[in-house]
């Protein structure tokens, strides 16, 4: 198994918000990426944002011109999974759907080379359930990013059940090599900051929904009355109301208490296909 200094080659499998800016960190650290997404326009959509992202960075002095279009150039798209087979660490960032990265994790473990890490960025999903779809398991662990990856600073490490200490400090070193902190979180529903966070999402949902306000008061008033940098209904929005939600259920199925069920009105919603910023329209509209 590689040690984080040694980890040259990444695989990123997911090209949609998370994807794109993992990728981007990876390549800016160095490494060789290989970025995939089962849509071919996700990947053109990929590239423009991490060239735009990293030349934002650039302009602001924060890295050279010469290591920004060296960065973009590390960052190869690919169409299949075989094509992660000499990966060292694959971070997989698709939907949040238990049985999908499922059967992901499955075909990773039969491709890769047996010294790879398995690295998952759910938000919520038991990683030792996805380990278990290998044959691998100490090499699966939970490698949790935050929206917008390049901006924030936090990585949430997950342990599996069998998750082996090397493999933790591995990707808690490569996690600081790409400049973030680290937290390490046991492997229950919605580990540390999603167990917490999208109680409040949800909450601000049942306040909208029983008309305590406006949505533009509930999020003035957790913006200028907590600090935060943006209200909890804006916050989905940027997340994704989809992911919100999944995230729930799992906390409402795994720790089964009411507490956690999804309001009515971000299920609808979803069912609408208002699911947020990416999509155009969510709480708000985006143009
Ligand atoms: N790449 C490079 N730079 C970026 C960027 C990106 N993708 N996105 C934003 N920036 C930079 C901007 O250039 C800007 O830089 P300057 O201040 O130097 O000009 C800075 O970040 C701030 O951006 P903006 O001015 O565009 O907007 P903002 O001040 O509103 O900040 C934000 C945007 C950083 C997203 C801020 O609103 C924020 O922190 N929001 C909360 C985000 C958050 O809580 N994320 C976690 C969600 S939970 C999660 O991710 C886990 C999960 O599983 C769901
Ligand atoms: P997204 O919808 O922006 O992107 C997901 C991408 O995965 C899409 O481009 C889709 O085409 C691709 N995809 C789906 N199934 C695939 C498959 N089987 N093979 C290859 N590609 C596939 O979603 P996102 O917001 O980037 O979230 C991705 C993951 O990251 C989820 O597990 C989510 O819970 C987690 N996450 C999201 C956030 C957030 O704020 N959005 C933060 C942290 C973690």
């Amino acid at each position: 198994m590689a040690t984080a200094s040694e980890i040259a080659a990444v695989g990123v499998i997911g090209a949609g918000q998370m994807g794109s800016g993992i990728a981007q960190l990876a390549a800016a650290a160095g490494c060789a990426v290989l970025l995939l997404d089962a849509d071919s326009a996700a990947l053109s959509r990929a590239v423009a944002s991490i060239s735009a992202s990293l030349r934002r960075l650039a302009a602001k002095g924060q890295l050279s011109q010469a290591s920004c279009e060296d960065s973009i150039k590390r960052i190869r798209c690919v169409s299949t999974v075989q094509d992660l087979r000499d990966a060292d660490l694959v971070i997989e960032a698709i939907v949040e759907n238990e049985d999908v990265k499922k059967k992901l994790f499955v075909e990773l473990d039969k491709i890769t080379k047996p010294s790879a890490i398995l690295a998952s960025n759910t938000s919520s999903i038991s990683i030792t359930r996805l380990a278990s779809a290998t044959k691998r398991p100490s090499q699966v662990i939970g490698m949790h990013f935050f929206n917008p990856p390049p901006i924030m600073k936090l990585i949430e490490i997950i342990r599996g059940a069998d998750t082996s200490d090397e493999v933790c400090a591995a990707v808690k070193s490569f996690s600081e090599r790409l400049g973030k902190s680290v937290i390490c979180s046991q492997d229950y529903p919605g580990f540390i900051v999603n167990r917490i966070l999208m109680p409040m999402i949800n909450e601000a949902f049942w306040a909208l929904y029983t008309g305590v306000a406006t949505k533009e008061d509930i999020d003035t008033g957790m913006k200028l009355g907590t600090n935060h940098p943006m209200g909890p209904l804006q916050l989905a929005d940027f997340i994704g109301l989809d992911v919100c939600l999944s995230v729930l259920r799992v906390l409402h199925n795994g720790l089964g208490d009411n507490k956690y069920s999804p309001c009515p009105l971000l299920v609808q919603y979803v069912d609408a296909g208002r699911l947020g910023k990416k999509r155009g329209l969510g709480v708000y509209p985006y143009a």
